[in-house]
Parts: structure tokens; sequence; C-alpha cells
């Protein structure tokens, strides 16, 4: 896949992943690029860097939790401008007991983590198929969604039900002038991980920048499901043959101390 002067959508690109995506996708590999969050500011300050080096940026904001915005996001993405990529990446967690989760947080999580890309893959596949240019789409999951996560209970079944989606998807699009890629990183130091939660965990967060380079050329390379980092692939290897009551335990007891060492109640 080559993106030179082609137009390519980054959604969540006001910051970490998304953002360091934008920016390599310009900066690296020629991409024109159509940016999408809700921070109207955060975009015009990555347009502001990336338009006098030589790209064209589009900036679209709008609340991917809201099903109207979704749709008029896609509308003014795709307006004259046929895209050759999409990397849908925008996404929230909540790492903490499921218990404290607000009902509303839940939903507006199902909302931009599952519905807002399937609708956004559904409407892009069609786009990208009619336009021929033989580009591809990328679905930005998780590690936690290969395997159950506590303490991420929503958030990892979110990504489970991406990964499965996504790399079903792929299969079906073999041989079409558009691909599938599902990007599945473990931690990364971005905004998501920025919390006092946290702190005792940073030390196995990746750099954005590095975790942006492998998750572009898993998606040049239209890799169908992609885990970037060896001890993030060990650790899916070894959940295959570790009992799974006993590996979710020790994730568990791991999480817990993250959780406690912050203030946070049993
Ligand atoms: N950080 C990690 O450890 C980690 C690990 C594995 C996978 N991931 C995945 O990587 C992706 C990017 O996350 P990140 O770590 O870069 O987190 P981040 O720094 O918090 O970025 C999240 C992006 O999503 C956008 N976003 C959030 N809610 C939105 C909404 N309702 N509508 C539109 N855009 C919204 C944010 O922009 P606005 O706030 O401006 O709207 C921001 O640009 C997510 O899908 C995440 O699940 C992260």
């Amino acid at each position: 896949m080559d993106f030179r002067g082609k137009w390519v959508l980054v959604t969540g690109a006001s910051s970490g992943l998304g953002r360091e995506m934008a920016r390599q996708l310009a900066l690296e590999h020629g991409a024109n690029l159509v940016v999408s969050a809700r921070r109207a500011q955060k975009l015009e300050e990555l347009k502001a860097e990336l338009e006098p080096k030589g790209t064209q940026v589009a900036v679209v904001t709008g609340d991917m939790a809201k099903a109207d915005d979704v749709d008029r996001v896609l509308a003014e993405a795709t307006k004259g401008r046929p895209l050759y990529g999409a990397i849908l990446n925008a996404g929230v967690s909540h790492f903490g007991h499921h218990h404290e989760m607000p009902w509303n947080d839940f939903l507006s999580m199902l909302q931009l983590n599952v519905t807002a890309n399937v609708r956004m893959a559904t409407e892009l596949v069609a786009h990208m198929k009619q336009h021929k240019l033989g580009g591809g789409i990328m679905l930005i999951s998780s590690l936690t969604g290969m395997m159950p996560v506590p303490y991420q209970s929503a958030y990892s079944g979110t990504k489970a039900f991406l990964n499965s989606f996504g790399t079903a998807l792929a299969h079906e699009l073999e041989g079409q002038p558009v691909s599938m890629t599902v990007f599945a990183p473990g931690g990364i130091q971005t905004e998501m991980t920025s919390g006092e939660r946290f702190a005792t965990l940073r030390g196995w967060l990746a750099p954005a920048d590095v975790t942006a380079r492998a998750a572009l050329r898993a998606m040049q390379k239209r890799e169908h499901l992609a885990v970037p980092g060896f001890l993030n692939q060990l650790g899916v290897f070894a959940f295959r043959f570790v009992p799974r009551r006993f590996a979710m335990g020790q994730l568990a007891a791991n999480y817990r101390k993250a959780l406690l060492a912050a203030g946070v109640k049993e």
C-alpha cells in the first residue's frame, strides 16, 4: 500500500496513537489527511504543524458516540475526496471496577468503540470499492480484545468484538480493491493511560510513535490481525496453553494492585 498523495482518514487524531499515525502518514508516507475527533483546537494545531510541510489536511470534528455525528463525519470526510485509507482509531476505556462505571459511560463506549466503527467500516468498504483505489481500512483494537481482561471488562469486550468483526471482514474482502486490518496493541503511553490508576503500570507502556509505526506497517502489508511487540505476541501465544482461569487470575491480581496503589477501594 502506498499512501503518497492519497487521502487517508484518521479518527481520534487529536491525541495519542491517532495523532502519531497522522503525523507519520503525512511526514513519512506523503499522505494527505482527513483528521477527526471532538477537540477542534487540537486538530487545528495538527493541521498548522503539517500543512507548511506540504500535507493537505482537512479537519472534520464530531462526537462519534452520537450516531448522527458519525454519519455527518463520514459525509464530510468523503465529499469530493475519494479516500484511499481509513484508520478507525477513536476509542475510550474504563480501567477500574466495572460496577463503578456509570451506565451512560458504558453506552457511549459501546457506541464509540463498536457501533461507530462498524457503521464507518460498512460505509467505507462501499466507498472504497466504488472508487477502486486499492487502499484499505484499519481498525485500532487492543490486546485486551485477545483475552478477557478483569478491571477492563467492558472495554476488553468491545475490543473482542472488533477483533472478531474485523478479521472476519478481512477474509470477506480477499481479492477486493479494499483490505481490512485489525491492529491490537498492548499498553501505550497516551492520554488514555495518563491517569493515576496507571501509575505503577507505566513501565509496561510502549511509546506512541513506536506503536504508530508498527500499525502503519501492518496496514501497508494488509495484515488481517497484527499484535505489535515480542512480549505482547508471547502473551497471546502463552494464553492459548496456560489454563484460562490461572492466566486471568494473574492479570486480575496485577491490576488490582495497581488500582489499590491509586487508592481505588475494593
Ligand atoms: N493507550 C493504550 O494503552 C491503548 C492500548 C491498546 C489500544 N488502544 C486503542 O488505541 C486507540 C487510541 O487510543 P489512545 O491510547 O491514543 O487514547 P487517547 O490519547 O485518549 O486518544 C483517543 C482519541 O479518541 C478520540 N475520542 C474519544 N472519544 C471520542 C468521541 N466520543 N468522539 C470522537 N472521538 C473521540 C479522542 O479525541 P477527542 O477527545 O478530541 O474527541 C482522541 O483523539 C483507542 O481505540 C484505544 O482503545 C490504546
